[in-house]
């Protein structure tokens, strides 16, 4: 027989014992709930595919964009197809952490026109919007500007065909809309820019309804085309480019033209923008794993392509995604992921 003691003891033992095994229990639960928070605060895990939140909690508007570096941030610019919006900049350190800056360009920003350009409209005949997509910015140490390249059109249909430009004294500041044109008369659609090492630029967009694309040096303050160096691809219907150098090549990525829906990536090489580009090579799968190219940023040694994941019934529902690129002995490769790690 127990004594009474020993027996409140043994009692008290048990509660302890089951006290101990439950907190156990909840220490694991919140030590596993405290690794994925630190997964996803610490780590920066991105989800591909999923609506990104800035860092106010609103979903980061930003399609068909572009990412700069400049002074400790990264800026990235990118459409905008609410209201009275067209380019939105966000903030980042770390990539992952976006912080809205402002709304960059809309149709009440400042125009100023610009001796090579004569139409300065940021709104169409009847007052609504214009239509630009795709805006690319590159800093300019000539004219100490920031300057946005973008596909223009009239907001009604796709029959202009134009480049507008814009330019601003700060990254995320107010940019001064100085119109668009036609590169020596040709079409502009789906654009890119791209800033070699010497700061020489280079202007692509797919010309003739799509069906070849050019690649244009811009003059050294970035306000025009210089030359057109090449029309690639005669025939091949190339959209969305996105021009990467790695290892002293130059490697463009491109999309089909199949309007929202996505389709097979493919990629060209050259050994300087203006020599000579290979034929095209496929890239991802049939879908580019859901994406079309947006740009490609590299970071830290690694080449990460970004992609926008278009919902054409729903433009608002739209994501990104991030697939990092590997280049081994001039070919590249897109690795599939749902989420990564930045
Ligand atoms: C895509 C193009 C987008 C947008 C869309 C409109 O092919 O890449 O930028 O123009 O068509 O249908």
């Amino acid at each position: 027989m127990i004594p009474q003691s020993q027996k409140r003891y043994t009692h008290y033992f048990l509660i302890a014992f089951g006290e101990g095994f439950r907190y156990n229990e909840i220490a694991d639960k919140l030590k596993k709930k405290k690794t994925l928070d630190e997964r996803e605060k610490y780590m920066s895990i991105l989800k591909n595919g999923t609506l990104w939140k800035d860092t106010n909690g609103d979903p980061i508007h930003a399609h068909g964009g572009y990412i700069i570096f400049h002074e400790g941030y990264y800026y990235w610019y990118g459409e905008d197809r609410r209201e009275d919006f067209y380019v939105s900049c966000y903030r980042s350190e770390n990539l992952v952490d976006w912080e809205f800056r402002r709304h960059v360009l809309t149709t009440r920003s400042a125009t100023e026109g610009y001796r090579v350009r004569t139409n300065i409209q940021l709104r169409n005949v009847d007052g609504g919007k214009v239509n630009l997509e795709r805006p690319k910015v590159l800093y300019n140490k000539k004219i100490k500007k920031f300057v946005m390249w973008v596909h223009f059109e009239n907001g009604k249909d796709y029959l202009d065909a134009a480049v507008g430009i814009a330019t601003c004294d700060s990254p995320d500041g107010d940019f001064v809309y100085h119109g668009h044109f036609n590169p020596y008369g040709y079409m502009s659609r789906d654009c890119t820019l791209f800033q070699d090492d010497d700061g020489t630029a280079y202007f692509i967009s797919a010309s003739r309804d799509n069906a070849d694309l050019h690649v244009y040096r811009l003059t050294d303050d970035y306000m025009n085309v210089d030359t057109l160096v090449h029309r690639l691809w005669q025939g091949e219907y190339r959209e969305a480019p996105a021009v990467v150098k790695i290892k002293e090549k130059y490697y463009m990525l491109s999309s089909f033209c199949t309007g929202w829906a996505p389709n097979q990536g493919k990629y060209a090489v050259a050994d300087s923008m203006e020599g000579r580009w290979s034929t095209l090579t496929e890239i991802g799968d049939e879908t580019t794993y859901r994406s079309q190219p947006a740009f490609i940023l590299q970071k830290d040694g690694r080449v990460l392509y970004y992609g926008d994941r278009w919902d054409g019934e729903d433009y608002f529902n739209s994501s990104y995604v991030i697939y990092p690129l590997t280049e081994k002995d001039g070919k590249l490769t897109m690795e599939y992921a749902d989420e990564i790690e930045i």
